[in-house]
C-alpha cells in the first residue's frame, strides 16, 4: 500500500490566472458566504449547488485539460492530439461514451485514463517511470479524501470526457475481450472480499440502503447508474476537486480495506465497464463536468 499524505492548503495550481480571479471573486461574494453561515448541511449543499448552477468549477479542469492535451511534451515533444480513443486519431466527440473499450494496438480493454497513459507512451514517448512520476504520483495523492491537489490526469480526462456530454453511454461489448472485462467487472462487483467480507453489491445493489445518512445509489439500476456514471468526472464540492470514475471505485475499495486500485489496470477498466454498461441501458445522458455535493 502507498502512504497517503493530506494537504491542508488548497492549491490553485493548474488553474489559469483569469479563472483564478473569477473564482476568487465568486468565493468572496457575500451572498454565498452569509448564506452558508446559518444554513444546515443539506440546505448549504443545495444553496451551493444553486450558486454554482451557472458556473461549475469543474469547467476549470476542462480548460486546463484542453491546454495540457494540446501541449507538446515528452521525449518526442508531441501533444496528445492524435490520440485514438476508439473512433480514430484525434476524434474526441462521443469517444468517452463508448469507453472502456477494446484497443487492438494494445490488445487490451482500456479506460479513458488508461488510454491517455497509452498515448503518453506511444505519442509522447514517456516510459512507465515518467508517467508514474509526472502523472500518477499526484493522481494517487489526490485520491486521499478531501485532498484538493489537482491531478493533471484528471484534468485531461475531464477535457476528453466533456466531448461526450449530451450523449448516452453506448456500450456494445462486441469484442470478446470486452465481454471478458464485463464479466470480470461483474464478478468483482458481486464478490465478497477482504477482511470485512463485503462486496460492492452489498452497498450498491439493494434499494434503500443508507450509510452515514446518505442513500447509497443502486448501481444495478440503469437509470441510477446512468446518472451516477454520466456525471464523472465530477466537481465534488466537499473536496473542492474533480473526481473520476476510477477515483470513486478506489475510494470504495479502500473503505472495504482492499489494496490499491491501479489506474488503468485490468480491474479498473472492468469495474468501470460493468457500471457504464448498466448506464448504457438507460437514456441518461453524459453531463461532464458533473457536480456533486460529495462523491
Ligand atoms: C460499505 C458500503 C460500500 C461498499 C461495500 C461500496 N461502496 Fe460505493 N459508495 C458507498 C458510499 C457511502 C458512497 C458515497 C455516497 C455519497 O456520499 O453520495 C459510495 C459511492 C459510490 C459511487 C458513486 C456514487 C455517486 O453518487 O457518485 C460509486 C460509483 C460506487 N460507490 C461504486 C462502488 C464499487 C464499484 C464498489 C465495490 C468495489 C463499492 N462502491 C463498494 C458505500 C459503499
Amino acid at each position: 500500500m502507498k502512504t497517503r499524505s493530506k494537504s491542508a492548503s488548497p492549491s490553485p495550481k493548474g488553474l489559469a490566472s483569469t479563472h483564478r480571479k473569477a473564482w476568487l471573486v465568486f468565493l468572496c461574494s457575500t451572498t454565498v458566504v452569509t448564506g452558508f453561515a446559518q444554513a444546515s448541511d443539506d440546505a448549504k449543499f443545495s444553496a451551493y449547488r444553486d450558486a454554482l448552477a451557472d458556473g461549475n468549477p469543474g469547467e476549470f479542469w476542462v480548460d486546463d485539460g484542453e491546454d495540457l492535451f494540446f501541449k507538446k511534451a515528452g521525449p518526442k515533444n508531441a501533444s496528445l492530439e492524435k490520440c485514438d480513443f476508439g473512433l480514430g486519431p484525434g476524434v474526441l466527440e462521443g469517444a468517452y461514451a463508448q469507453m472502456p473499450r477494446y484497443f487492438s494496438d494494445t490488445d487490451r480493454v482500456e479506460s479513458l485514463e488508461g488510454r491517455l497513459m497509452t498515448c503518453m507512451k506511444t505519442l509522447q514517448g514517456l516510459d512507465d517511470k515518467q508517467i508514474q512520476e509526472q502523472y500518477l504520483n499526484i493522481h494517487y495523492l489526490n485520491a486521499a479524501e478531501e485532498d484538493n491537489r489537482v491531478s493533471p490526469l484528471a484534468q485531461l480526462a475531464t477535457f476528453v470526457a466533456s466531448k461526450s456530454s449530451e450523449m448516452p453511454f453506448q456500450i456494445a461489448l462486441d469484442h470478446p475481450k470486452e465481454q471478458h472485462a464485463y464479466e470480470l467487472g461483474k464478478k468483482t462487483f458481486w464478490h465478497r472480499m477482504g477482511a470485512m467480507d463485503l462486496s460492492c453489491a452489498h452497498c450498491h445493489a439493494v434499494p434503500g440502503r443508507v450509510l452515514r445518512g446518505v442513500e447509497l445509489p443502486v448501481m444495478t439500476d440503469p437509470e441510477r447508474a446512468g446518472k451516477v456514471m454520466g456525471a464523472f468526472p465530477a466537481y465534488v464540492n466537499k473536496d473542492g476537486n474533480v473526481r473520476t470514475q476510477w477515483w470513486r471505485n478506489e475510494r470504495c475499495l479502500l473503505a472495504m480495506r482492499l489494496p490499491w486500485l491501479k489506474t488503468g489496470s485490468e480491474i479498473d477498466a472492468a469495474l468501470i465497464l460493468y457500471q457504464v454498461k448498466k448506464a448504457s441501458e438507460s437514456d441518461e445522458k453524459i453531463a461532464v463536468p458533473g457536480i456533486k455535493p460529495r462523491a
